[in-house]
């Protein structure tokens, strides 16, 4: 394994590309606009340089990890010789399954497609290709040089050779795998995701203020930031959209998002990305202030 190719460079392709720069892969980052790859190489550039400040990595480490990464618009360019290709592009069905049947002609027999969705099926994404049985989930949680998971699905073809590959390949990158089996949600969403949706209802419900529900979480259970904010970070039309995964693949009411929920985000509050959520981002994201909404 020495070459990564990594669609899409949002928030989670730049993270992604960044860590296997780091440990040593040669990164083929690819995006449909030249404007998207220039800010995703300034975005890892800056998170690299934090972790030269905080004394992680020395300059020579952020230095080769930036040589290592070079940048494409064309899919077919990009992965006709990688080993693995991560993709992480948008969580939509449709333009999944469009890039998996691209990359699944263009890359070599043998590479391994892996796909960063949070919700989406790995068996249906697998369809898609000629090779189900080299189709996997590799789901990377956010901020991904700091988080340490990578929750590892195996589709229903996936081969165990392929899993160990990527299991192995995970601890390489400084990553600590588990493993989960392709149901809506796998382990990480659906624990996460009915939790903020609680976390919402008890708002909507009067039961406690945004500040309250965050720091009974935040100093009660000793979660790093409460599930409000969370999902602020996360983007509450990504957090609807993975709950709606949740209800039609289970058909359980357990799972629906709450009607607050759904409020926002037809509203467009969707929380740092739009500069309002349950909090006011409008001045970044150090200082907690509750949204106007709510407070
Ligand atoms: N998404 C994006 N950025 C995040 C983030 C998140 N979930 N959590 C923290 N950050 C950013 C902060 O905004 C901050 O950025 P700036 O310096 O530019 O303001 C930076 O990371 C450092 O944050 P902290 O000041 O909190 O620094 P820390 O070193 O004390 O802690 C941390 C860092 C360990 C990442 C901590 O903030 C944390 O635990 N955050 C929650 C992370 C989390 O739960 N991630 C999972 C999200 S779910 C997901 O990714 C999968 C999915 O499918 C939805």
């Amino acid at each position: 394994m020495q070459k990564v190719g990594v669609i899409g460079s949002g928030t989670m392709g730049n993270g992604i590309a960044h860590v296997f720069a780091q440990n040593g892969y040669q990164v083929n980052l690819i995006d449909i606009k030249t404007e998207a790859l220039e800010r995703a190489l300034a975005t890892i550039s800056k998170n690299l340089d934090r972790q030269v400040a905080k004394g992680k990595i020395d300059e020579q480490t952020k230095t080769d990890a930036l040589a290592r990464i070079t940048t494409f618009t064309n899919v077919v360019d990009g992965v006709s010789e990688c080993d693995l290709v991560v993709e992480a592009a948008t969580e939509r069905l449709d333009l999944k399954m469009k890039i998996f049947k691209e990359i699944d002609a263009a890359a070599p027999e043998n590479c391994i497609l892996a796909t960063n969705t949070s919700s989406i099926s790995i068996t249906e994404l697998a369809s898609a290709t000629n090779r189900p049985d080299k189709v996997i989930g590799m789901h990377f949680m956010n901020p991904v040089p700091v988080m340490k998971l990578v929750e590892i699905i195996n589709g229903y073809s996936t081969s165990a050779e392929v899993t160990q590959t990527i299991e192995d390949l995970s601890k390489k990158i400084g990553k600590v795998p588990a493993m989960a089996n392709d149901y809506p949600g796998f382990i990480a969403n659906r624990i996460l995701m009915p939790m903020i949706n609680e976390a919402i209802y008890t708002l909507f419900e009067g039961v406690g203020g945004v500040k309250e529900i965050d720091t009974v979480m935040k100093l009660g259970m000793a979660h790093p930031m409460g599930p409000l904010q969370l999902a602020d970070f996360i983007g509450l039309d990504v957090c609807k959209a993975i709950l709606d995964v949740l209800y039609d693949g289970f058909g359980n009411p357990k799972y629906a998002p709450c009607p607050l929920l759904v409020n926002m985000v037809n509203a467009n509050k969707l929380g740092v990305k739009s500069g309002e959520g349950f909090y006011s981002w409008t001045h970044g994201t150090k200082d907690l202030v509750v949204s106007k909404s709510f407070s």
